[in-house]
């Protein structure tokens, strides 16, 4: 089964150096079938459009402005990044959330930026360790699509993918099991199919993320319920990141 393979760099790498990662990444890729996105800083998006133009790897952007454009010294706008052959952008990360305070309603304003320039979205949902530990992670995920999703038509959804990235995962080598992830994925389904409708439900991409590494990405792909991985650290190694996109499932 063809899976979503998307890497998230985060702050990480620079330009110079994500120019010789991306020919890497071609190189190491060809005949993959499976769908490769990488996501790096917005100053390396110039590169990844000489690098990756005419390959099968696409690219997108970590964050966008809720704004068309305008008097907002340093953000960057959706139709900038669009410009510049971006076809995806991260959205609702947990970094972004807590660290930037970036509200569900300014995530729903910034999704709505983004379809509207013709990005796709890589959204971003997930409980923190509290909010699991009070067994309360179905609510809280369920109402973060709620919040996230309000006044996205239902056709739009086929320009967004859910990735489930529980926030005491992220970075930390903790997954949750097979069965955890395989329920919330279910849930996340069921969510959608309550807002839109059955078919919705059925064919919404829902990837995972969170501590995905070399160690792991085989137990979690082979799931059929995961359509793909959310990678942060382990997509900076270039070999190891052309192995998880390599593999068939
Ligand atoms: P790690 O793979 O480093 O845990 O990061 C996951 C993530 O946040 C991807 O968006």
């Amino acid at each position: 089964m063809k899976k979503l393979i998307i890497g998230n760099f985060k702050m990480n790498t620079k330009p110079s150096e994500f120019k010789t990662y991306a020919m890497a990444l071609v190189t190491k890729t060809k005949g993959a079938k499976n769908k490769v996105v990488v996501c790096p800083p917005f100053t390396h998006l110039a590169v990844a459009k000489e690098i990756l133009s005419g390959s099968k790897i696409e690219f997108g952007a970590q964050n966008i402005s809720d704004e068309e454009k305008g008097a907002l010294t340093g953000e960057i706008s959706a139709s900038m990044i669009k410009d510049l052959g971006t076809n995806y952008v991260i959205l609702g990360h947990s970094e972004r959330r807590t660290k930037f305070k970036e509200s569900d309603k300014l995530i729903n304003k910034k999704i709505k930026t983004a379809l509207a320039n013709g990005l796709k979205v890589v959204l971003c949902l997930g409980e923190n360790l509290q909010t699991r530990t009070a067994k309360q992670q179905y609510n809280f995920v369920r109402k973060q699509l709620d919040d996230n999703l309000k006044g996205i038509y239902e056709n739009e959804l086929e320009s967004v993918v859910i990735a489930y990235e529980p926030v005491w995962a992220i970075g930390t080598g903790k997954t949750p099991t097979s069965k955890d992830i395989e329920k919330m994925i279910e849930t996340i389904r069921k969510e959608i199919s309550y807002l839109y409708s059955e078919k919705a439900g059925k064919n919404v991409s829902v990837v995972y993320g969170g501590s995905v590494n070399l160690n792991n990405y085989k137990k979690i792909l082979s799931n059929d319920h995961v359509d793909g991985v959310l990678i942060g650290g382990a997509c900076l190694d270039v070999d190891g990141f052309a192995v998880i996109c390599r593999e068939n499932y």
